[in-house]
């Protein structure tokens, strides 16, 4: 579903951001993406939402070369995938409702379909009765679950959160993250989580891919560091990379949000 092909990044300036980076991520996986600050975690989602193009290589989506995309196309490619940001970058004078209804307004949907999916996505979250709140009237952890309706309205077949819980205090973090792991098993979305916290990734067991200063330093189920308690589960190797990613025809995400609808 997400694959990256021997891909580096040189910024410039001559930052190697990413250096031959091969990594393969099945749809409806939950995975995390570890690493000390500068080594490449934001940099990876950039490429997959095209916001970068990579200096070598290539970025699949769906068996879809992104890198070779026209730029007329990436606007159907991003609204296949759900963003999350650290500082939850909600609208600040827009109620919640607001927040989640106005991706969809952006794309000229029918007004009563974007209230009925915008309250589903809330619903999703737990925050159906907060639909009017005015962001400054939300906790950081219901901010972030705004955020993530939002990031859901679109029925993403992916979700990328790039350090979700960085300004969450570690119950809110926990919980936060406990929806993203719920989102995944019940609406198959693909989830890619970028996060320093130890203390969730060690406690989720989760694939975790390690990088070090712009290349996969660690691939495996376990723990932030290479310390695992319990014996490893390794994924199954990556398949070779032929462009040929397994994207199905149907949005898993589609029948889900259906299922909440109010
Ligand atoms: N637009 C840019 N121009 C030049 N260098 C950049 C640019 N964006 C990132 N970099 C550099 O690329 C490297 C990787 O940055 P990136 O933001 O991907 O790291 P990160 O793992 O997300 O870090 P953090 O944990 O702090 O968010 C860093 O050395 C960074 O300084
Ligand atoms: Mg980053």
């Amino acid at each position: 579903m997400i694959i990256y092909r021997n891909v580096s990044v040189r910024y410039r300036g001559g930052v190697e951001a990413l250096t031959r980076v091969n990594l393969s991520i099945g749809e409806g996986s939950f995975v995390f993406l570890v690493g000390s600050t500068g080594s490449g975690k934001s940099t990876l989602f950039k490429l997959l939402y095209r916001e970068l193009a990579p200096t070598e290589g290539h970025v699949y989506f769906r068996g879809e070369d992104v890198t070779l995309m026209p730029p007329r196309h990436t606007p159907f490619l991003r609204r296949q995938m759900g963003v999350v940001f650290q500082d939850f970058r909600l609208l600040p004078y827009k109620s919640a409702l607001e927040n989640v209804s106005y991706a969809l307004q952006v794309i000229g949907h029918d007004p009563r379909d974007i209230h009925r999916r915008a309250m589903a996505s809330l619903r999703r979250v737990g925050l159906f009765e907060r639909a009017s709140a005015m962001p400054h009237e939300l906790s950081g952890g219901e901010q972030q679950r705004v955020s993530i309706a939002r990031a859901l309205v679109n029925e993403p077949v992916a979700l990328l959160a790039d350090e979700p819980t960085g300004n969450l205090d570690p119950d809110t973090s926990f919980e936060v993250m406990q929806l993203l792991e719920s989102i995944c098993a019940e609406m198959g979305t693909t989830i890619v989580v970028a996060t320093h916290d130890r203390d969730i990734v060690d406690r989720m067991a989760r694939r975790v891919i390690v990088l070090e200063a712009g290349r996969v330093a660690r691939d495996e189920v376990g723990g932030y560091d290479a310390e695992i308690p319990e014996p490893p589960a390794p994924e199954p190797p990556a398949p070779e990379a032929n462009g040929e990613a397994s994207g199905s025809a149907t949005a898993p995400a589609d029948l889900a949000l259906q299922e909440v609808e109010d």
